[in-house]
Formats: structure tokens, sequence, C-alpha cells
């Protein structure tokens, strides 16, 4: 009998072979904000190794959304570098998607060439500088960068657009008290923090066309006083789903200003972290607030099964289960419960072909959760330092 996990399935309009995607995992492979060869073949390893669909991370939707200096973001000249990894990860029996976002309080100055903004005028540790508070021009500017990074992606071919509303990027900072202190109509009850993101979702629903899937990565909950909290995040979902913006909902949570090892769980490298971060800034912070911004989390197998499990009880919308996965009994009773897709990260940097092992009979993921492929990412692109040459097998 085939595993549930392994049954075919549609996102929206796009029909995958299975509902395992590999989630949003920031290569460190982007030069100068474009797609380039060594990205194209990192991903076409999760499509050779078996994945439904396979996501290309944080792609910001303007240069005042980055984080880092050679971040892709989307304009007309990375359109054929996107095009080129769309169709190396179908022809590989593949979906492609793609994450767009805008990292708001969190840009780092040097990056964007500025002062960041957000919903309010805050502190950002990651800039070491106030924000600016977006003001109504600001608002309808990021909508159309959405909107025209939405039409880019559909352009280049790409089969669903992930719009990041979680792990503290600008859309999450209007969904949380802690970043968004506004009293307008677009601060203050859920109902008011959430009409931003909203209306950034209905005009990437508008631009992305009928055939392409468009989902949002939406944070459960930021993990700490003052944050998003699950009913109000369950408030939210309910808001997507009426509004049909959305085909599907990645559920994550944590805020990476706050609680960035929230969102994976396990060690914290962060003497590695400092040093292989090659900005002097960020290093000098990392030294000074790592130890107390870098909270350890214990990893558990499937982490946020029990919190995700209540969007599931309360939703009709199809919804991605994520964070810790790492046996095929995990992703077969998460199918069987009722979520449509399991999202994986680490167990596939580990083991790109994990898909296709597990179909031959490996239950369960090498990865070990240290976390050492997050600090590689500053060094030279992410690998998991403990994969030697491994190649997927064959389909
Ligand atoms: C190296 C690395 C880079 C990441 N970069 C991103 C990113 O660009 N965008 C994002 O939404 N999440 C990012 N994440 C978080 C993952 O998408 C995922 O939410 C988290 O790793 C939990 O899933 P896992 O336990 O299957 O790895 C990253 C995680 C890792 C390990
Ligand atoms: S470095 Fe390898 S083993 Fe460690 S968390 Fe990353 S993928 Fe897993």
């Amino acid at each position: 009998m085939t595993d549930p996990v392994f049954t075919p399935t549609r996102l929206g309009p796009v029909r995958l072979r299975n509902r395992i995607v590999k989630c949003a995992t920031n290569e460190g492979l982007s030069r100068e904000g474009l797609v380039t060869d060594r990205l194209i073949e990192w991903h076409r390893e999760f499509a050779q190794g078996g994945v439904g669909m396979t996501t290309l991370a944080y792609c910001s939707v303007s240069p005042e959304g980055r984080t880092y200096r050679h971040q892709m973001w989307m304009r007309e000249e990375a359109l054929p570098g996107l095009s080129r990894f769309a169709q190396v990860v179908q022809r590989e029996g593949a979906r492609a998607a793609i994450q767009l976002g805008h990292a708001g309080w969190f840009a780092h100055p040097h990056a964007i060439g500025g002062r960041p903004l957000g919903p309010s005028r805050t502190f950002s540790p990651h800039a070491q500088t106030f924000a600016r508070a977006m003001e109504a021009a600001d608002f309808e500017r990021i909508r159309d960068d959405f909107a025209a990074a939405a039409r880019l992606a559909a352009e280049a071919g790409f089969n669903a657009i992930e719009v990041h509303l979680g792990h503290g990027y600008l859309l999450n900072q209007f969904l949380t008290p802690w970043n968004n202190r506004r009293r307008d109509r677009w601060g203050g009850p859920i109902e008011n923090r959430a009409r931003f993101p909203r209306e950034v979702l209905l005009a990437v629903r508008e631009a992305a066309g009928r055939d392409v899937a468009v989902y949002a990565k939406l944070n459960m909950e930021d993990g700490f006083r003052g944050g998003l909290e699950l009913h109000e995040s369950l408030a939210v979902a309910r808001m997507l789903q009426s509004d049909r913006s959305v085909d599907a909902i990645q559920l994550t949570g944590g805020h990476t200003t706050r609680t960035p090892f929230f969102l994976m769980r396990g060690d914290v490298p962060l003497a590695e972290m400092i040093a292989n971060d090659r900005n002097r800034v960020r290093r000098t912070a990392l030294r000074l607030l790592g130890p107390f911004l870098m909270k350890p989390y214990r990893f558990e197998e499937a982490f946020f099964f029990d919190a995700a499990r209540q969007f599931l009880a309360e939703l009709e919308v199809p919804l991605m289960l994520l964070g810790g996965i790492n046996q095929l009994e995990t992703m077969n009773r998460a199918i069987e419960e009722g979520f449509a897709f399991v999202a994986m990260g680490r167990a596939l940097i580990r083991q790109p072909g994990l898909p296709r092992l597990m179909q031959r009979g490996q239950t369960e993921s090498l990865c070990v959760h240290c976390n050492l492929c997050v600090a590689e990412m500053e060094r030279d692109g992410t690998r998991c330092v403990f994969r030697t040459d491994e190649k997927p097998p064959p389909p």
C-alpha cells in the first residue's frame, strides 16, 4: 500500500506528485540579488530526491526588504535566472515555489542603504537603529511591490507563491503587538493588525493569476509574552480563509529577533554563527546579544503538531504541517489526521534524497538538529556539515 504522504494531490490549481514540500531555508547562494547556478543545483537535488515541491527561500519584494546585501530581490533582471530555476525543478518532476517577503524593521541599513521601516518607530537590534513607522504611501508601495513580485514569479513559471507572514518579517510585525504599536486602522485589535497582511495576500492572489497557487507561511505564535498568540493567529487564519486569498496555510512559529530558535529547536551554534558572519557589526551584536537572544528550545519530533491540530480542528483551508518532521510515521500520521502536506527543512538538507530513500525502506532522517547548517549559510552557502557526497538515489 502507498504511504499516505506519497499520494498525489493538488495545491489549488497545481498538481503535486506527493505531499512533501521542501520548505524555505535560506540558501546563501544568490549573488547580487540574482539566481546563481549553485542555487539551481542545490534545489535540483531536492527535486531529484523526490519532493513534491521545493521552495526558493526568502526573495525580497524590493531592495528595502533585504536582510543581506546578496539576497534575492524581485525585478526584471532576475527573470532569466528565476525561469531557469523553475524549469530545472519541473524537469525533475517536482513543482517550484518561491517565498516572497519583506524584512521590515530588521532589514539591514548597509544592505538597503538607508533606514528600515516597520509598523511603528521601534528600535531594531538587527539594524541597530530605530525603524521608520510606515506612512500611507508606504502601504501602497509595498502592497504593489508584492503584487509585482508575484507577477514576475508567475511569468518565470513558478507553480506556487508563498507569502511570508511569519518569523518576525514585516507582515508578521504587523500581526505582533510587540512590533505593532499603532493606534490607527492598522494597529490595535487583531482585525486591524491583520488588515495589511490581508491586503497584501489579496493583491498577490490577483497578480498570480489562475494557474499559480498562493499560500501563506503563518506564525501560530511568536513564542514570547507580548507577541502574537495562538488564538489571534487562528482568527487571522479564519480571515484568510474567508478572503479566499490562499490555497493553503503553512503553519510555523517564532520571531527571528526575539525567539529565533523557537522556529527550529535543537542546539544553538552561537560560536559558529559568530565565526562565520562576515558582517563586523552583526558579529559584535551577536557576541553581545546572542547569549540573551538565542535561547535554546528542546527538539521534539513534529514540535508544532499539537498547536497545528487546533488549526486543523477549526479550518477548512488546506494546511501544511511544519517543524521537526523526521519520521515517515509522523509524515503519514499528519496526512491521515487531515493535513494536506508536510513541509520539511533540515531533514531534507541532511539528505535531499530522503523521499526516495523512504520509499525504499528508510524510516527516519539522519538530521541531529545541531543547526550548524544555519551557521554555514553565512560562510559558503547552507549545507549539512555531516553530508558527504551522497547523491539522491535514481527514481
Ligand atoms: C538554514 C536554515 C535557513 C532557514 N531560512 C528560512 C527562510 O529563508 N525562510 C523561512 O521562512 N524559514 C527559514 N527557515 C526555517 C524553516 O523554513 C523551518 O521553518 C524550520 O527549519 C523548521 O523546520 P524543520 O524542523 O523541518 O527544519 C530556515 C531554517 C534553516 C535550518
Ligand atoms: S547541519 Fe545537518 S544534522 Fe545539523 S541540523 Fe543541519 S541538516 Fe541537521
